[in-house]
C-alpha cells in the first residue's frame, strides 16, 4: 500500500511539473508563412507531429499531402516533401483553383468543424507573439 502511495504522489508531481512547463511555453511551433508576400496574421500555430498524434492522423498523411493528377486525386498517394505552395499559388492559377490561404483555411478548418475538434476561431490559430 506505501509503495503505490509513493507511486502515486510521484505521477502527480510529474503532471503537475508537464503542465506548468507546457503552459509556461509561449513559443509555439508554426507552420512558414513567410510564402505570403506580406502577411496580416501571426503565423498560424500547428505543431506538426505532436497534432498528427493526438487527432489520429499518423497513417494518413494524404488527408493533407494530397497528390493529384491532372485535376484528380490519387489515392494512396503522398506529398509529403512538397510544401503546399508548391502546387497552391497566392492566387487561382489555371492548373490549380485553390489558392494558398483557401487551400490552408479549407483544410484545416473543415476537419475542427465536422470532427468539433480543434480551433475554428482566427485568433485560436493565429495566435500572437
Ligand atoms: C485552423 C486554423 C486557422 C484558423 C481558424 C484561421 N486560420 Fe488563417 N491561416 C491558417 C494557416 C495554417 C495559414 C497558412 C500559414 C500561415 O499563414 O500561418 C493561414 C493563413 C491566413 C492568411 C494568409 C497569410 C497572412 O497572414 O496574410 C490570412 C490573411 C488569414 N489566415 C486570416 C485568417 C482569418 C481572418 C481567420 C478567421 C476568419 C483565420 N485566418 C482563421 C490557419 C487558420
Ligand atoms: C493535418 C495535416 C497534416 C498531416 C495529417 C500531415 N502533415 Fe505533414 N505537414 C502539414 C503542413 C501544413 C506542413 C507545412 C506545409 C507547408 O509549409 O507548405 C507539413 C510539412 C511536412 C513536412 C515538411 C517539413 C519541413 O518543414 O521540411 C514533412 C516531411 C511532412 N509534413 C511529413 C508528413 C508525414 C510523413 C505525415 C504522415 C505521417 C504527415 N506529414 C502528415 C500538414 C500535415
Ligand atoms: C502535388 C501538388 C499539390 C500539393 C503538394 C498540395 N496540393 Fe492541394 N490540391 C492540388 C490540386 C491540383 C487540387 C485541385 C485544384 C482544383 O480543383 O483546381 C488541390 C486541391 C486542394 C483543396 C481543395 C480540395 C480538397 O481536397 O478539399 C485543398 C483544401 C487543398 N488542396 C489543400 C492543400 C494543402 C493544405 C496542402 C499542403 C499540406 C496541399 N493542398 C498540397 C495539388 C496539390
Ligand atoms: C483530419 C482532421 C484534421 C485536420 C485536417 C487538421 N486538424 Fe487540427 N485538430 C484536429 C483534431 C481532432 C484536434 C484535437 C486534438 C485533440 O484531441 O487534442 C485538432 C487540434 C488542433 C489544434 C489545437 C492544438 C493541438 O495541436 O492539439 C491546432 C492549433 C490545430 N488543430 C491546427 C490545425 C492546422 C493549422 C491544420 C491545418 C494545417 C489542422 N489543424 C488540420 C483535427 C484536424
Amino acid at each position: 500500500m506505501k509503495l503505490k502511495k509513493c507511486i502515486f504522489l510521484v505521477v502527480v508531481v510529474l503532471f503537475v511539473t508537464a503542465f506548468f512547463t507546457y503552459s509556461g511555453e509561449d513559443d509555439y511551433p508554426t507552420i512558414d508563412n513567410t510564402v505570403f508576400d506580406n502577411p496580416q496574421r501571426p503565423a498560424a500555430i500547428f505543431d506538426h507531429d505532436d497534432h498528427n498524434e493526438k487527432a489520429e492522423l499518423e497513417d494518413d498523411c494524404a488527408i493533407c499531402h494530397h497528390v493529384y493528377e491532372a485535376n484528380k486525386l490519387v489515392e494512396d498517394e503522398s506529398s509529403e516533401d512538397s510544401p503546399c505552395s508548391e502546387c497552391h499559388s497566392l492566387k487561382k492559377a489555371e492548373d490549380n483553383s485553390v489558392p494558398l490561404k483557401t487551400a490552408f483555411h479549407q483544410r484545416c478548418k473543415e476537419c475542427h468543424f465536422d470532427s468539433k475538434k480543434g480551433p475554428v476561431l482566427c485568433g485560436e490559430c493565429h495566435i500572437k507573439e
